[in-house]
């Protein structure tokens, strides 16, 4: 099962250069929560932008996937660098975490989204790749303030 986890704001932007446009403490909890010590797959950008985020501190997650067309393996991590076959191969149930090229190949073998909707106007550079989002229907949803976390399946 394939799972696919962001915050995007009303624009449907990701990031900043390299780094989150933003600071909501309440989706840094919500993130963890549905994170920790799972299997993650993010792309090489994302590995290590969140590797100067938590310095030495060991990443929270169970077994970590980094897809990379480079030749270049990260400490405690599986390279992965055919990200289409991995994802249309595995029997694992994989939560991606980003970033944007990452999510874009992963969206057509997604079975869940979990989306964090911040209803602001944030600035940055990296917005997530528009795509149908009819072909999933919402199947939780909660509102804090400015953040509603969506959980859509797909049918
Ligand atoms: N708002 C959120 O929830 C959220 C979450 C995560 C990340 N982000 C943001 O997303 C941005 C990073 O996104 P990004 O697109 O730059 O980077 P990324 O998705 O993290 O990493 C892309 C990596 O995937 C590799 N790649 C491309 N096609 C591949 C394939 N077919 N097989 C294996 N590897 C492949 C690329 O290789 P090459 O370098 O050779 O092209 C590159 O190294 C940052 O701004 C970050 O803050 C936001």
């Amino acid at each position: 099962m394939i799972s696919l986890i962001w915050a995007m704001d009303r624009n449907w932007l990701i990031g900043k250069d390299n780094i989150l446009p933003w600071h909501y403490k309440k989706d840094l909890i919500y993130f963890k929560n549905h994170t920790k010590g799972k299997t993650v797959l993010m792309g090489e950008m994302t590995y290590l932008s969140l590797k100067g985020y938590y310095k030495d501190r060991p990443l929270p997650f169970g077994k970590i996937y980094v897809a990379s067309l480079n030749n270049v393996s990260f400490d405690g991590c599986i390279m992965v660098n055919d990200l289409k076959g991995f994802l249309k191969e595995t029997t694992e149930d994989v939560i991606v975490i980003g970033g944007k090229t990452v999510y874009q190949i992963a969206l057509e073998y997604a079975d869940y989204l979990y989306i964090t909707w911040i209803d602001k106007d944030h600035e940055g550079n990296v917005f997530f790749p528009k795509f149908d989002l009819s072909m999933f229907k919402v199947i939780s949803e909660n509102q804090e303030d400015e953040l509603r976390f969506t959980v859509y399946e797909r049918g």
